[in-house]
């Protein structure tokens, strides 16, 4: 195993802004796991499965072949050879996600993908289950929140800037469902771990935030 830095918090809180930017700095690879439980739910979509197809899902998930690259420093996810990085960032696919990732078996299968990743670099990965599960052993830890209310508006800032029509009160209430279901789920729900580091970011800009965690890094590298 490499060096190990392993971000969690729901979704919305900043972990891949951060961790971009704290791998760009540590010279470290960002891995995205929420970008391959989004283009395995996009083979499901395309698959025309329903997010309750529970057994249809198991089944047909083992055939999904999804693979990483990275190209110029960042995360190519591939579904089956097509780059689908352009395609997985809807509401759509997102909740999706959030739907099939409670399945064993769709969970097995990009978690041996995750580790395989951790062994031979040092990386910052940041979803859901890595403290807790992917990688019981890392070196630093962060559990990342904030406000729900301060999500929406993050991510309405986010899409009213791509000139993308929405309402605020909706994407508020679908951060709260999906934060429901990543925290209740029987396999690997969204939590703190133990020892995970709790940076609560409603009232931080991003800077404040990578600082408090190069810190960390910085303590964790000396001992
Ligand atoms: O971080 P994100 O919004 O791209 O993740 C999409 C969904 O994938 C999220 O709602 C839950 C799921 N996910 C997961 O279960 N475990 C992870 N390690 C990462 C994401």
């Amino acid at each position: 195993m490499g060096y190990s830095v392993a971000i969690d918090g729901p979704a919305g809180a900043g972990k891949s802004t951060i961790a971009k930017q704290i791998a760009k700095k540590m010279n470290f690879i960002y891995v995205d796991t929420g970008a391959m439980y989004r283009a395995m739910a996009l083979f499901l979509i395309r698959n025309k499965v329903s997010a309750d197809e529970k057994e249809k899902i198991e089944e047909i998930c083992k055939e999904a072949k999804i693979t990483i690259e990275y190209r110029e420093g960042e995360q190519v996810v591939l579904l089956d050879g097509e780059n689908v990085n352009g395609l997985i960032r809807t509401e759509e696919v997102g909740n999706m996600a959030s739907a099939s990732s409670v399945n064993g078996e769709v969970r097995k299968k990009l978690v041996a993908l995750q580790q395989e990743l951790a062994k031979s670099a040092e990386v910052i990965m940041d979803g859901r289950d890595i403290g807790t599960c992917v990688l019981p052993e890392a070196n630093v830890k962060v559990y990342l929140t904030a406000d729900a209310r301060v999500r929406a508006k993050r991510r309405f800032d986010e899409l009213t800037a791509k000139g993308e029509a929405c309402d605020i009160d909706k994407i508020e209430a679908d951060i709260i469902e999906r934060d429901y279901r990543d925290m209740h789920r029987e396999i690997s729900p969204l939590k703190q771990a133990e020892d995970a580091v709790l940076v609560d970011t409603s009232e931080m800009n991003i800077e404040e935030v990578v600082d408090t965690i190069m810190e960390l890094i910085r303590k964790d590298r000396e001992v």
